[in-house]
């Protein structure tokens, strides 16, 4: 298996690849162009953005100038809070795609749950989806709470809950509950923003397997059946990202890595995003 041919089928039925190209702080025409370039090049399909970068029109043009056939990549934009609401979501949307110069998204996210439209949303959601906008519908950073409520109402469930997730915020709990019901996990922040790049466990990992301290916690992301999508303008490292599919790590180093969990959050509480109807 290599990253190209690793994929998760969905709830929906469509597939996805188990890894994916973070492009979140990947700012400015020529950068853009050439991580993407790379990424494609070494074999990542998923490209994930979202209205809150800024850069989808970057996106939008770096697949053009180098001729990727839309066909052949799988693309994840998110609607920001500010556009949340029924009719704003779908004019949102429709404003994305003509950045990105696509007809349709693979995945569309919820970016972040609010009070103020947590339903209207989900509701243009699903009727995005049957109008032929996005393949695929889910939502990002929502905890058990936030999934078990928009259940209450929704005719069709996320497909997908990308979430904060590393060594040190493991989140199993809510792991467990998105595999029971069909969500398929997704990291956000797969390593951590650099924040456990310096473990002394993982670096004895690392040497015991010879790889690279992020080659680990991304071997163990895959290992969890998570999906992932490392970040990285650094061709070494965007290379480096993908080439984790030749070694295992055993039941005991996923353990120790298990056990570096320390509910440490670089991002927001969603909870309190929640309730401020925003990103505080
Ligand atoms: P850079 O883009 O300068 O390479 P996360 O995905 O957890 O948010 O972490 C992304 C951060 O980790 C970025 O700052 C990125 O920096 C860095 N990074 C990505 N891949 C690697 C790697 N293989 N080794 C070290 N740092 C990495």
């Amino acid at each position: 298996m290599d990253i190209k041919d690793n994929l998760l089928t969905l709830a929906d039925g469509n597939e996805m690849p188990q890894e994916g190209f973070g492009l979140y702080k990947v700012d400015g025409q020529a950068t853009m162009n050439q991580a993407v370039k790379k990424a494609y090049e070494d074999g990542y399909r998923l490209f994930d953005t979202a209205q809150l970068y800024g850069n989808e029109q970057e996106v939008g043009m770096a697949f053009k100038q180098l001729a990727i056939p839309r066909d052949n990549i799988f693309v994840t934009t998110k609607v920001a809070e500010e556009n949340q609401g029924y009719d704003t979501a779908i004019e949102s949307v429709k404003e994305s795609l003509h950045k990105l110069q696509m007809d349709y998204v693979d995945l569309l996210l919820v970016h972040w749950p609010i009070e103020r439209s947590f339903f209207d949303t989900w509701r243009a959601f699903e009727e995005m989806k049957k109008e032929g906008l996005t393949r695929s519908i889910g939502v990002s950073n929502y905890q058990m709470i936030h999934l078990q409520y928009l259940a209450t109402q929704a005719n069709e469930m996320p497909v997908v809950d990308q979430i904060e997730l590393h060594p040190l915020l493991t989140q199993k709990p809510l792991l467990e509950f998105n595999r029971q019901h069909q969500i398929v996990t997704q990291a956000w922040s797969p390593l951590g923003r650099g924040a456990v790049l310096n473990e002394p466990v993982l670096k004895d990992i690392a040497a015991a397997h010879n790889k690279s301290i992020a080659q680990i916690i991304l071997r163990w992301h895959f290992q969890n059946g998570v999906s992932f999508i490392p970040k990285s303008v650094h061709e070494e490292r965007i290379a480096q990202n993908a080439d984790i599919y030749d070694f295992e790590l055993n039941a005991q180093e996923m353990a120790q890595i298990d056990a570096l969990n320390a509910y440490h959050r670089t991002g927001r509480e969603p909870e309190l995003v929640y309730e401020y109807n925003k990103q505080y």
